[in-house]
């Protein structure tokens, strides 16, 4: 029997050097729903992307097929359920371009990967007085560890700024680290504003002073190349879902030298090499971070999803969303009444506005009558909110299987929104 993963390949679509749309649609089953009798527009691929077919027949393939469980068993299902697992890992490394597979981390999303970095390698070696420095666009996931573990060290969390683009200012952020600050940690790409960040430059000015770099690479994954050899940071974080994969699942990179220095924050089956009441020996990496049963299925859906990426093409995904966030940044600019929160220059296919004559809420309720679906809220970045003077936005959040009609679309809601509330 081959894996899963193996499978799933297979039926990966084409590989073609431009988009073809029409074509990926059909990959997509639920983008043929009517909602409120119009057809679907989903614009909200920031908060959870969709799932290609070949996603969801690897994962249906697994339970009918496959299912056991891993790393504990010599019958002929748990040692091709374990492949399928291991197979999901070295294609993730594949991914990111991990040094070896000892350095990916399975856990349940981007923010359980942050919640490790901060208990497993920030907990033991953090003391009062001492430095994290996140940024003032950061998602709660990468600010609540932190504040978590500022109040179990008696740390600082410094904050620093960003412009009223929603750009990171680099001199501030510079300004922020001193001989005290032990990590940085900041997103790549802001799910709340679209920026994507220089981290290139972030990190040298961190790694200049010897401070390891995590960074949040949650919003980044479906749109660009993620390359942590290149890139150079110590973490990342990243999650399944956001990246055409299922919920649950996430991954943790990390260099493989800290990895190995850190201890687990969760003890459990499969972490371990051997245990008494009176000791535990831990297992080897990465399993001593996978403290009980994982989400098999999750890591087979996964794999896939990388997989169907893949063949599409990361860079032709970042060339084709960059025409759709410039149609919706045009269109939505054109209406009077819409004021657009981050105009950053370097931007990810995320268009976040206000319209000034209709709450966000009222913006979402209006664009779901038409078969819209926005987020709109505060995106789990409440300090962006605040930063920018708004309560909540509303945002349209753009993957490669939208298209300008759809971005057409969004315009003609909102002009009916100011029709309605102006
Ligand atoms: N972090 C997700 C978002 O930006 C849920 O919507």
């Amino acid at each position: 029997m081959t894996s899963a993963v193996s499978q799933s390949t297979r039926k990966s679509p084409p590989a073609t050097g431009r988009l073809d749309v029409r074509r990926i649609r059909e990959d997509f089953p639920i983008l043929d729903t009517k909602v409120n009798g119009r057809p679907l527009v989903y614009l909200d691929n920031a908060a959870t992307a969709q799932k290609p077919r070949i996603v969801l027949e690897a994962m249906d393939r697994y339970y009918r097929e496959q299912n056991a469980n891993v790393h504990r068993g010599v019958h002929h299902l748990s040692v091709v359920a374990t492949k399928a697992y291991e197979d999901a890992r070295l294609r993730v490394q594949r991914f990111i371009g991990a040094e070896c597979p000892q350095e990916i981390v399975f856990v349940r999303s981007a923010t359980e990967a942050i919640n490790l970095v901060a208990q497993s390698y920030g907990r033991p070696r953090l003391r009062a007085g001492d430095e994290i420095v996140i940024s003032a666009m950061e998602h709660h996931s990468n600010i609540v560890p932190w504040q978590m573990l500022c109040g179990q060290t008696g740390a600082i969390l410094r904050v620093a700024p960003i412009d009223d683009a929603g750009e990171l200012m680099l001199d501030g952020y510079e300004a922020l680290l001193g001989p005290r600050t032990r990590l940085v940690s900041l997103c790549y790409v802001s799910n709340a504003l679209g920026t994507i960040n220089p981290v290139g430059e972030a990190m040298e000015l961190a790694h200049a002073r010897g401070i390891p770099v995590m960074l949040d690479g949650a919003q980044a994954a479906p749109h660009l190349r993620l390359d942590v050899r290149a890139l150079d940071c110590e973490f990342l974080a990243i999650t399944g879902h956001k990246l055409f994969g299922p919920t649950g699942i996430g991954v943790l990179y990390g260099k493989r030298s800290l990895l190995e220095a850190m201890e687990p924050y969760q003890g459990g089956g499969d972490m371990i090499k051997s245990v008494t009441f009176e000791k535990t020996e831990y297992n080897d990496l990465p399993h001593k971070f996978e403290a009980g049963t994982p989400n098999i299925a999750g890591t087979i859906g996964l794999a896939a999803a990388i997989d169907y990426v893949e063949r599409i093409g990361l860079e032709a995904v970042a060339a084709y969303e960059d025409g759709l966030l410039r149609r919706a940044t045009e269109v939505l600019s054109a209406i009077p009444q819409v004021r657009i929160i981050g105009t950053a220059r370097h931007k990810a296919a995320v268009v976040s506005f206000v319209v000034d004559c209709a709450h966000a809420h009222d913006v979402g309720t209006v664009l779901d009558l038409e078969g819209i679906a926005v987020r709109t809220g505060h995106h789990c970045a409440q300090p962006v909110m605040d930063r920018f003077g708004v309560p909540a936005t509303a945002r349209a959040s753009m993957a490669f299987y939208n298209t300008m009609e759809e971005i057409d679309a969004l315009a003609d809601g909102v002009r009916k929104v100011v029709k309605m509330f102006g």
